[in-house]
């Protein structure tokens, strides 16, 4: 017997101390929620709303909400799964995210989370936006097409670099990612490739030079196992080695 207290989680008892929220209690377990913009070493974003969960009957982002002693969490039912794929679908044409021909693929958090979801096809039309990759810095590339904005770059440059080199610009529709220099590119700031923020891309916007395919396509952190199956989830993952 143990005083722990538990929530449940799609019908499994799963600890939780005061102050933790659904997401971290369920990681710590060992348990996949499927998320983007949500990352251990910061604090909550509670943006792309993949955590989406129903607690006590409520949707609610398993990132914020804090895990409460009794509380019943729905998961990985199949009406919240599709939930999540139709935001996926959403993330997918709303950029230009062309999976065959991305370096980061087999290590980007978006394409495992959507095989994981078992997305088929994009659904929607696509917007094709068109944004102007910068390739103006020695060691990095910026390859806006493939923003979420989920604004882990920002949080990493700005909590952790202490740097402030990525920021988001626009509202709805319009937001984008945007490099703080007064030329708006990375070349005229103090980025470097040894940086936080230049590893914590889930998907393939910042992306290291010269070091694309060092890891081949088939031997990467989401080619071996599904991203649900890696525990904690494979971080964005380093191309080089
Ligand atoms: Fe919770 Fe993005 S992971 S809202």
């Amino acid at each position: 017997m143990t005083d722990t207290p538990t929530f449940q989680l799609d019908g499994e008892d799963i600890p939780c101390r005061p102050g933790q929220t659904v997401i971290q209690a369920a990681q710590a377990a060992g348990r996949y929620i499927p998320h983007l913009c949500w990352h251990p070493d910061y604090a909550p974003h509670g943006s792309c709303k993949l955590c989406l969960v129903k607690a006590d009957g409520r949707s609610v982002a398993a990132c914020t909400v804090e895990a409460r002693p009794g509380m019943q969490v729905e998961n990985r039912t199949p009406e919240i799964d599709d939930q999540r794929r139709r935001l996926l679908n959403m993330l997918f044409v709303e950029g230009n995210h062309f999976c065959p021909s991305c370096e980061k693929s087999g290590n980007c958090t978006l394409q495992a989370t959507a095989y994981e979801m078992g997305m088929t096809n994009a659904h929607y039309d696509h917007f094709y936006p068109d944004r102007p990759v910068d390739a103006s810095h020695p060691d990095v590339m910026l390859d806006f097409n493939r923003c979420i904005m989920c604004e882990l770059c920002v949080r990493a440059s700005r909590d952790e670099d202490g740097k402030n080199v990525f920021a988001l610009a626009g509202r709805g529709m319009r937001s984008h990612l945007i490099v703080n220099s007064a030329s708006g590119r990375l070349a005229d700031t103090n980025f470097a490739a040894t940086d936080r923020a230049a590893s914590i891309c889930p998907v393939g916007v910042i992306l290291k030079k010269r070091v694309g395919f060092a890891v081949p396509i088939g031997r990467r952190a989401f080619d071996a196992l599904p991203i649900s199956a890696q525990m904690p989830p494979a971080p964005p993952a380093e191309d080089a080695p």
